[in-house]
């Protein structure tokens, strides 16, 4: 599956639940994610995100964001078409440490 990672927190471009042909992706306050069990990893929406923050699960190191997608995606709700970006969006693009900052 594909995962939504860090990049995403603050900045919600939603440029990626437009794309996807199974409408896998679910929103919560400040990201959305990805449920691993529906996504099947057709890899679109992976060049959608302007902060870059999706991600396949076969690069190393994601165990955080696996787990975290499975987990929300199973609390939070669908989302299939693009709401409105935050208005600060662009100054979180590239941010380091949003997780411990932001997320909620
Ligand atoms: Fe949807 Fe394809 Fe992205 Fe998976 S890889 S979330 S199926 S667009
Ligand atoms: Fe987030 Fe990128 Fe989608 S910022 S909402 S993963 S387009």
């Amino acid at each position: 599956a594909y995962v939504v990672t860090e990049a995403c927190i603050k900045c919600k471009y939603m440029d990626c639940v437009e794309v996807c042909p199974v409408d896998c992706f679910y929103e919560g306050e400040t990201m959305v994610v990805i449920n691993p069990n529906e996504c099947i990893d057709c890899g679109v929406c992976e060049p959608e995100c302007p902060a870059e923050a999706i991600l396949p699960d076969t690069e190393g190191g994601l165990e955080k964001w696996m787990e975290l997608n499975a987990t929300y995606s199973a609390q939070w709700p669908n989302i299939t078409i693009k709401g409105e970006t935050p208005d600060d969006a662009d100054s979180h693009k590239g941010e380091d440490g949003k997780f411990d900052k932001y997320f909620s």
